[in-house]
């Protein structure tokens, strides 16, 4: 099998492109298709900063590689950002391995504790909340992510949010048909009204070849799954996907494009635009009610509530 780029011995064959790569032109074919996501959908413009949303783990630690070896290309200023989510036997090997890489590459990192800066664990709303912890989890760092970068000076915050990631949440809000949710699922959201704007520029990338380029580019990535995602169904539907993809290989990428170019645009209605939006009577933060819902789950545990500044 020889590397269509140097001729030389391929590493990997990509089935949907019908493609074979040694390790180094994989690199480079995932870092120009990075790029190309970017430009495409106008994600980052020049002087921009951008802060990365890093977990530590495999999709958020390759965009943080690929977008730091972008950044001169592009133009852009890269900083991390990491909350810890204070999840006991977990949240240490994600928060370590998010220090680690950035010490690796030299990327400036912020890690915003939630029990220091906000009085509460994930580990509290489990014990006190009834709700499922999964949704209130994504809820907080939605609200920590963005408030820090805003805080940051960022102009947008950046997500690994991969090609199987995006249809898995695709498919799930269409079988809820949950139309808000399916308009919000694109590759950029503009900034505006407290928030800034939110980018996926591994949306075009399938979550396997996110996995080859963490372990050619040399990435120590914790695999340890969350405690509280047990059953989470998103893996059903992702094993579905690839199920499609073994039979029909190209089917993610045409999934994907029927509906950024078909779908979205008949939603656009759909989506809330930042001028709905008031502000949350408790801290400040943009929110569709007048106590928002993170300021809801704190006060659910029982965090007293003051105001940040
Ligand atoms: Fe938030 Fe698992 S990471 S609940
Ligand atoms: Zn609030």
């Amino acid at each position: 099998m020889k590397c269509r780029a140097c001729g030389g011995e391929a590493a990997v064959r990509l089935e949907y492109a019908n493609l074979q790569l040694c390790r180094e032109d994989f690199l480079r074919f995932f870092e120009r298709r990075v790029a190309r996501t970017i430009k495409r959908y106008r994600m980052l413009p020049r002087g921009a900063k951008v802060v990365v949303a890093l977990s530590g783990g495999k999709d958020s630690s390759a965009l943080l590689h690929v977008l730091w070896r972008l950044r001169s290309a592009l133009g852009v200023e890269v900083e991390a950002l990491t909350v810890d989510l204070g999840i006991g036997g977990y949240s240490e090997l994600y928060v370590g391995a998010a220090r680690a890489l950035c010490a690796r590459l030299g990327v400036p990192l912020r890690v915003v504790s939630l029990e220091s800066e906000y009085g509460f664990t994930v580990d509290d709303v489990a014990r006190r909340v009834r709700r499922a912890v999964c949704s209130a989890c994504g809820t907080i760092k939605r609200y920590v992510l963005n408030r820090e970068a805003r805080r940051a000076g960022g102009y947008a915050l950046a997500t690994g949010h991969n090609l199987d990631d995006t249809l898995a949440a695709v498919l799930q809000a269409y079988v809820r048909g949950d139309v808000g949710a399916l308009s919000k699922l694109g590759p950029a959201l503009p900034p505006g009204g407290g928030f800034v704007a939110r980018v996926k520029p591994l949306i075009e990338t399938p979550e396997g070849d996110v996995r080859l380029y963490a372990e050619y580019a040399g990435i120590e990535y914790v695999r340890v799954k969350c405690p509280y995602s047990r059953g989470a169904t998103s893996y059903t539907y992702k094993a579905a996907l690839d199920l499609l993809e073994r039979e029909h290989p190209g089917i993610k990428f045409q999934m994907l494009r029927s509906f950024l170019d078909r779908l979205q645009p008949a939603l656009a209605g759909a989506r809330p635009s930042a001028e709905q939006l008031d502000k949350c009577t408790v801290c400040g933060e943009p929110s569709r009610s007048p106590v928002c819902q993170f300021c809801r789950i704190r006060r659910q545990i029982g965090v007293r509530l003051r105001e940040h500044g």
